[in-house]
């Protein structure tokens, strides 16, 4: 593959001999375009600045692809997201969780036999450092759950030094291992700290989500069995959000990685953006929101406001940076919402029904018609995460619980690139050009 620049150009992207032509200042410069195995073309411009002076500008990075990737594919014109090319509706329909995190892990669905050693494995490490309870009496009990996360998670790194070395690959094997299986627990000793509850340890008798609602839910005074139907529900919920593309918080773990930090870190600085009500804390702002509405009769003032450009206002839980169409999780997370609400006998919530009254008006509402804004999978995700017994404020962090593998599995696939250098964008500057010093005794 010919390519210019220090860059050597993506791995297994095929060079299709096309090329970008730019004029500037009547110089051209042609630019290598690489294919994908679907999706859009790139365009490489890695030696622009040395070639032509000049940065790209692209704020927000809607037209930038920043890695080649083999883990996930969104497509948001067709309402398409495949992980590791398997469409998300028939993992939900026909896998686990667990059998999902191998996937996207190591890039093929596992063998009976490694599924079993994959299962057992993570099994042996949702223990957390019996000394990592002490962090949680640092929080207020009204502490959100999700400064928490930020802190726990990040301070994995003080405990496991034997899997902080990025160099080594057994060594981020088991940091792999340990994230996915301690996100649970760390994620439900938040949720029992805020309540007053004691912690409750792990069974490893029990599946990934059921072992999850049992240290949430269990308390040491009765014995506790999971409801099938509801851990199943929480399985599948943690399915459909395991991992995204290049969204903002991968994104920020990806760079944050590229510094070579520790994992434990990166994955911190994950939860951190995660937390965000643009991102995944659209889940809470979405219940938040639906619960503000209140009855179906002030739908319509609302929907006014989110149009209204004066207004901050807007619909938590519509609209997506990719999907210009439904996100092919919603309809699944709706289909999850009536039957967690039947099985925990309230399906006629009212916010349940507030929820599909707007999503009805939004949808026949030019504005978001024109501007291709579609309920995402935080619009009914909220409602099914407070049917399963969970306190808004716990939503996102759920997210953060399934979003752990999607953040590791990119994590590890830009440290074993063999183009990985440390991120580092430029600007444009439109600050006060160069001026000397003036002393306090001549300012104005
Ligand atoms: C997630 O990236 C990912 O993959 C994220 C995620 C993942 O799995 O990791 O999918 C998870 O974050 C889902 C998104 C959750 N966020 C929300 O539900 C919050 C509400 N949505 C908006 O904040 C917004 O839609 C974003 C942030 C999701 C997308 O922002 P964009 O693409 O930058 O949209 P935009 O700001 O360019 O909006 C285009 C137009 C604007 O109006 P005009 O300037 O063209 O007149 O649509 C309007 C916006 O004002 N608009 C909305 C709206 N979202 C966009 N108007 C009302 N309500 C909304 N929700």
């Amino acid at each position: 593959m010919s390519l210019s620049g220090d860059f050597k150009g993506p791995a297994s992207a095929t060079d299709n001999q096309k090329s970008a032509t730019l004029t500037l200042d009547g110089k051209t410069y042609e630019f290598p375009v690489y294919q994908g195995s679907v999706g859009p073309d790139v365009i490489d411009i890695s030696s622009l600045y040395k070639d032509t002076g000049c940065f790209t500008f692209d704020p927000g990075f809607t037209s930038t692809a920043s890695c080649e990737s083999k883990i996930t594919f969104i497509d948001g014109e067709k309402g398409i997201l495949l992980y590791r090319g398997y469409p998300i509706d028939q993992l939900a329909e026909n896998g686990h969780f667990l059998e999902t995190c191998y996937l996207l892990l190591y890039g093929e669905l596992p063998s009976k036999a490694e599924m079993e050693d994959f299962e057992q494995r993570v099994t042996r490490h949702t223990m957390v450092h019996e000394q990592m309870n002490r962090f949680f009496t640092g929080f207020r009990r009204d502490a959100h759950p999700m400064a928490i996360m930020v802190g726990v998670v990040g301070a994995l790194s003080a405990f496991y030094h034997d899997s902080t070395d990025i160099s080594d690959p057994k060594q981020r094997e088991i940091a792999a291992i340990r994230m996915i299986a301690k996100m649970p627990t760390i994620a439900a000793m938040a949720y029992k700290y805020s309540i007053g509850q004691p912690f409750v340890y792990p069974r490893n008798d029990l599946d990934y989500a059921a072992n999850f609602l049992h240290m949430c839910f269990a308390v040491p005074c009765e014995d506790y069995e999971p409801d099938p139907v509801l851990a199943a529900a929480m399985d599948n919920i943690f399915i459909l959000h395991a991992d995204h593309e290049q969204n903002a918080s991968t994104s920020t773990v990806r760079l944050a990685g590229s510094s070579a930090a520790n994992p434990f870190a990166c994955i911190s600085a994950g939860i951190a953006s995660l937390w965000g009500p643009a991102h995944g804390g659209a889940n809470e702002a979405a219940l938040k929101m639906l619960e503000e509405i209140g009855s179906v009769d002030n739908i319509p003032a609302y929907v006014k406001r989110a149009k209204d450009k004066d207004d901050p206002f807007r619909l938590m839980g519509f609209g997506h940076r990719v999907y210009k169409n439904y996100d092919p999780r919603a309809k699944i997370m709706q289909q999850n919402c009536h039957e967690v609400l039947e099985a925990v006998g309230v399906d006629k919530d009212p916010t349940l029904q507030i929820a599909r009254k707007l999503e009805k008006i939004a949808l026949e509402d030019d504005y978001f018609v024109e501007r291709k804004l579609y309920p995402n999978i935080d619009f009914y995700s909220g409602i099914t995460l407070r049917a399963l017994g969970f306190p808004t404020s716990m939503f996102t962090v759920l997210f953060a619980v399934a979003r752990t593998v999607g953040w590791i599995a990119q994590w590890r696939e830009m440290i074993e690139d063999p183009e990985q250098r440390i991120g580092r964008p430029r600007q444009l500057y439109t600050g006060s050009a160069e001026r000397p010093y003036v002393p306090v005794e001549k300012r104005g």
